[in-house]
């Protein structure tokens, strides 16, 4: 889908106030997103691909400074509404993924979350974007396991936008790594039960399957 196609859709999302108050997606973020940053100690966050904010806002709202960026402008617009609701303060910013560019700042923590493009773009992201982590800084990639076409779990059904550890792990090229180190990849499950998201993938579901991929610099 081109940053139009997104466009349409979080603004049908908007006029039919589906789901929590207009949102495309669940007020906070995945539990997995939450468990595995919360350990993290609060600096300067990025998060990619960042949808209608529930990422960003978190994040903020948990002491991080973040700027957030989507190519889609409806949804950077909803973000802004929804951040302020909150009380939070986000940078947000229209962006293509494949090609905005941090301007030399370096980042504590990058998150890019449910981002799915076809393999050459997606490597192309996670490459740069582990490029601009400071020291001891932290990369999460989430996004839906090609396994998950097995779970009756909603999510993208073309294979060739899906993820596999085998694909994150060899996105992150070590010959630009330094000292980076690849801390978790795999494939995890989330429980519908439970998640965040939930209540809305229904469908019959009881779990649903993503790919994780943690980098420590
Ligand atoms: C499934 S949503 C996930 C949003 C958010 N990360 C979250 O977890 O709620 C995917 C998002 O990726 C954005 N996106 C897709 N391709 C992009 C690109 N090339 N550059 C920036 N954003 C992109 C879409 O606009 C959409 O908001």
């Amino acid at each position: 889908m081109d940053a139009t196609e997104w466009d349409t859709r979080y603004r049908l999302a908007r006029e039919a106030r589906a789901g929590e108050a207009g949102r495309l997606w669940s007020a906070v973020p995945a539990q997995i997103v939450q468990d595995t940053v919360s350990p993290f100690t609060p600096g300067r966050a990025l998060d990619l691909a960042a949808g209608d904010g529930r990422n960003a806002i978190w994040l903020a709202g948990h002491g991080w400074t973040v700027t957030a960026v989507d190519f889609s402008a409806e949804a950077i617009g909803q973000a802004g509404a929804h951040s302020a609701e909150a009380g939070v303060a986000v940078d947000w910013q229209v962006g293509d993924a494949t090609t905005w560019d941090p301007a030399g700042e370096g980042f504590d923590l990058i998150t890019v979350v449910y981002l799915h493009l076809p393999e050459p773009g997606l490597r192309s992201v996670l490459a740069r974007a582990a490029g601009w982590l400071s020291p001891g800084g932290h990369l999460v990639v989430l996004g839906h396991d090609r396994a998950n076409l097995d779970t009756g779990a909603p999510g993208p059904t073309n294979p060739d936008i899906l993820y596999t550890p085998e694909l994150l792990r060899s996105s992150i090229d070590p010959a630009s790594l330094g000292a980076c180190r690849v801390v978790r990849c795999e494939t995890v499950r989330r429980d519908l039960a439970t998640d965040p998201e939930g209540p809305r993938d229904g469908a019959g579901a009881t779990f649903a399957l993503d790919t994780l991929l943690v980098v420590d610099a």
